[in-house]
């Protein structure tokens, strides 16, 4: 097992990382308040792990209320949160109970945003399940549900006392959604961590083939660079947006097309060539820059063309991201490879063309 801690002073919490992690309730049991434990899963993970996880947790003497909701980023909305409330409140659930996430980013976002509300706040621990959940949402406590106008709207900064990544899930996830988690693995290299971007693009085959020394070197190594990002800036004052490479783009692709139908990996791997390209524009990568970050993304088997909404529509979806300031739009861009920065200072006809060209 693998230990990086994310050093946020009295908030600061332990990721574990490993095979088979799933069986060890052990390693849950300091990190409750009292016995009683709610684990809220959805309708995919559920079947495939919710028993075996259930049964280790009250073998160790804890209640649990398991809470299954159904699965899907279309799910990640006002009603689905408010069906963990429900499964809390029928239970009795009080202050002391600790909510356990176990799925997915889109578990692991409603899950931090119901506990982060519920009675005014309980305790969660993230247990994700999908390689992006592990490489990138459950460490960090941003916790969110969608709104109709725009991804993750509704939400708190609220951060689990404990993530427990267990590399084994990754055996069931599909091939597409394994794909989409590489895309934030890329993410890394690309705004602040060089060696790791060269390290990737040579184990990228054995990523694919999901060889668990890969898979775990990978896991640790984006949890590092995210624990170190988080711990400069939890609240995303500055550097913590870099994380936001290809976001901007990618949550117009997700938000104009209806959620759920592109992944949001997929999403942000087309985003991030289309930074890329923006960052060329600018003068701050050259052609054969762009077409690294392209390579890496086809050799993932992800998207590297953005859907053609038409610039004036991505425009329009573009102004709801949260880095707008005072109706400014702000990107994540690359000054180089392995190095992001935010800034205004894209044209808005250089943001069209970006747009025309990549879509
Ligand atoms: P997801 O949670 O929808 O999971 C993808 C699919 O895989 C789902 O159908 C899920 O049920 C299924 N699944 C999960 N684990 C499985 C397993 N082990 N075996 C088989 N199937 C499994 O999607 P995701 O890619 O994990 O997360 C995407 C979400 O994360 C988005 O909503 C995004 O906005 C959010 N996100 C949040 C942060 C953050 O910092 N909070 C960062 C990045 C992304
Ligand atoms: N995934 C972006 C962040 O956690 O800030």
């Amino acid at each position: 097992m693998r230990t990086l801690n994310v050093e946020l002073a009295e908030r600061s919490y332990p990721i574990r990382i490993g095979a088979g992690l799933l069986a060890d309730p052990g390693l849950i049991l300091p990190y409750l308040k009292t016995k009683r434990v709610a684990v809220v899963t959805n309708d995919v993970v559920g079947p495939l792990y919710l028993a075996r996880f259930v049964a280790g947790l009250e073998a160790h003497g804890l209640r649990v209320t398991p809470i299954v909701l159904p699965d899907g980023e279309a799910h990640k909305d006002w009603p689905t949160l408010n069906l963990i409330f429900d499964g809390l409140l029928a239970a009795r659930c009080d202050r002391s109970t600790t909510l356990i996430a176990l799925g997915g980013g889109v578990i692991g976002d409603m899950v931090g945003f119901a506990a982060a509300t519920y009675q005014r706040g309980v305790p969660f621990i993230q247990v994700p399940t999908t390689l992006l959940s592990q490489v990138d949402s459950s460490v960090g406590g941003k916790t969110a549900i969608n709104h109709p106008l725009g991804k993750n709207m509704i939400g708190a900064f609220y951060q689990p006392k404990l993530v427990i990544a267990d590399i084994a899930t990754l055996n069931t996830l599909p091939d597409r959604e394994l794909k989409a988690g590489l895309a934030e693995v890329i993410k890394y290299g690309l705004i602040r961590d060089l060696p790791f971007l060269d390290w990737i693009e040579a184990n990228l085959e054995r990523l694919l083939a999901r060889d668990p020394d890969a898979l775990a070197e990978a896991v640790e190594r984006s949890c590092r660079n995210k624990a170190q990002v988080v711990a400069a800036d939890e609240t995303e004052q500055g550097e913590r947006a870099t994380l936001n490479l290809g976001h901007t783009f990618g949550h117009a692709i997700e938000t104009g097309l209806g959620y759920g139908a592109w992944l949001h990996g997929e999403a942000v791997a087309a985003g991030t060539v289309m930074a890329a390209d923006l960052s060329r524009r600018l003068g701050w990568l050259s052609d054969a820059d762009v077409e690294r970050v392209r390579a890496v993304h086809v050799r993932a088997g992800l998207p590297v063309r953005g859907v053609p909404l038409g610039a004036e529509r991505y425009l329009e979806l573009m102004a709801h991201d949260k880095k707008v300031t005072d109706g400014t739009l702000r990107l994540v861009l690359l000054k180089a490879i392995g190095q992001a920065v935010i800034t205004s200072e894209a044209k808005t006809d250089d943001i069209r063309a970006t747009i025309d060209a990549c879509c």
